[in-house]
């Protein structure tokens, strides 16, 4: 099987899990459930779950200790999409190919879906943790990768630099290293902390440059991508003068730092080992993506 066919594999896989959750969505009133699907269902990348049950793979950790690790990171992203694209944040019209959820069902609305994903993704979490103390520390490792010194710093640092006119390197590290690579770690982190922390300090790292590799693809996309490819809005970032790897170091810069990201993934992985053939391909995926 190619690496393509491969990540198709375990993308369809996480969808089955998705599925199930969406068809046993049972909350009320309808409008929240149907905004719950209308978000998730959407479609992406599943980078982080596909990320999950890979270095599972690698690891040989069990597919079914995963799987409700992988959901919850899942909804967790998608909360963090629905809200990045509010009016008041990123004022995105479109995610995933079709209109945000704000522009579904009013900001409001949007607003409690992604309060209603972080508190189900919680609430997974918490029936996790009474399997076991590794589960107990992966559980937590997720809370405070999108939390106050994760996720959220990273989009709190990403709006009170909107309007800066001159940037710099510290600073879009902070802001690259915590809104986006967060949430790439900790599906890499996760099947490591269930095993007993095999390979912890290695993957962690990878998880940053991979992170961080994924958001300087962003940036390079919201220029040369396409709208057909990407599903979401081009051109905003330049527009609106957003702290991004492209504003600081232009164009070729950004694809040099990719670069060097993309080697230092490598290094990490070849220090691994192991079958470590599809993360690799993984990585050059994500330098050369247009989606
Ligand atoms: C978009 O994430 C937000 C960033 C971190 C750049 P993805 O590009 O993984 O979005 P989906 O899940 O594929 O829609
Ligand atoms: C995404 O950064 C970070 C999140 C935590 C959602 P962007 O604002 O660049 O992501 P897109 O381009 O809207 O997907
Ligand atoms: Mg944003
Ligand atoms: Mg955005
Ligand atoms: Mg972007």
């Amino acid at each position: 099987m190619n690496y393509r066919e491969r990540y198709n594999e375990y993308a369809e896989e996480f969808n089955g899990v998705l599925k199930e959750f969406c068809n046993n969505l049972d909350c009320r009133p309808e409008i929240l459930a149907d905004s719950l699907r209308y978000s998730l269902e959407l479609g992406g990348k599943r980078i982080r779950p596909v990320l999950t049950y890979s270095v599972g793979d690698l690891l040989g950790v069990e597919r079914k200790k995963l799987s409700n690790f992988a959901l919850a990171i899942e909804l967790i992203h998608t909360y963090s999409l629905i809200h990045d694209d509010l009016p008041e944040m990123d004022n995105d019209d479109f995610r995933r190919g079709k209109p945000s959820n704000h522009k579904v069902f009013g900001a409001g609305n949007a607003v409690l879906a992604g309060d209603g994903l972080l508190n189900t993704a919680y609430s997974l979490l918490f029936k996790e943790c009474v399997k076991g103390a590794e589960y107990i520390s992966a559980a937590s490792f997720i809370c405070d990768c999108a939390g106050i010194y994760g996720m959220i710093a990273g989009q709190s640092a990403d709006l009170l630099h909107e309007k800066d006119t001159s940037y710099n390197e510290p600073t879009l590290n902070f802001i690259y290293e915590n809104k986006t690579a967060k949430l790439i770690t900790a599906p890499v982190a996760v099947p490591s902390i269930l095993c007993g922390g095999k390979h912890f300090a290695e993957l962690k790292a990878f998880g940053r440059d991979l992170g961080c590799l994924f958001q300087v693809t962003d940036d390079i996309l919201d220029v040369e991508g396409s709208f057909e490819s990407l599903g979401k809005s081009i051109g905003k970032d330049g527009k609106e003068g957003k702290y991004t790897s492209v504003n600081l170091r232009g164009l070729d810069g950004s694809k040099l730092m990719a670069d060097v990201l993309a080697e230092r993934c490598r290094g990490i992985l070849e220090g691994i080992g192991g079958g470590n053939e599809f993360l690799l391909n993984l990585v050059d995926d994500v330098r050369n993506r247009k989606a």
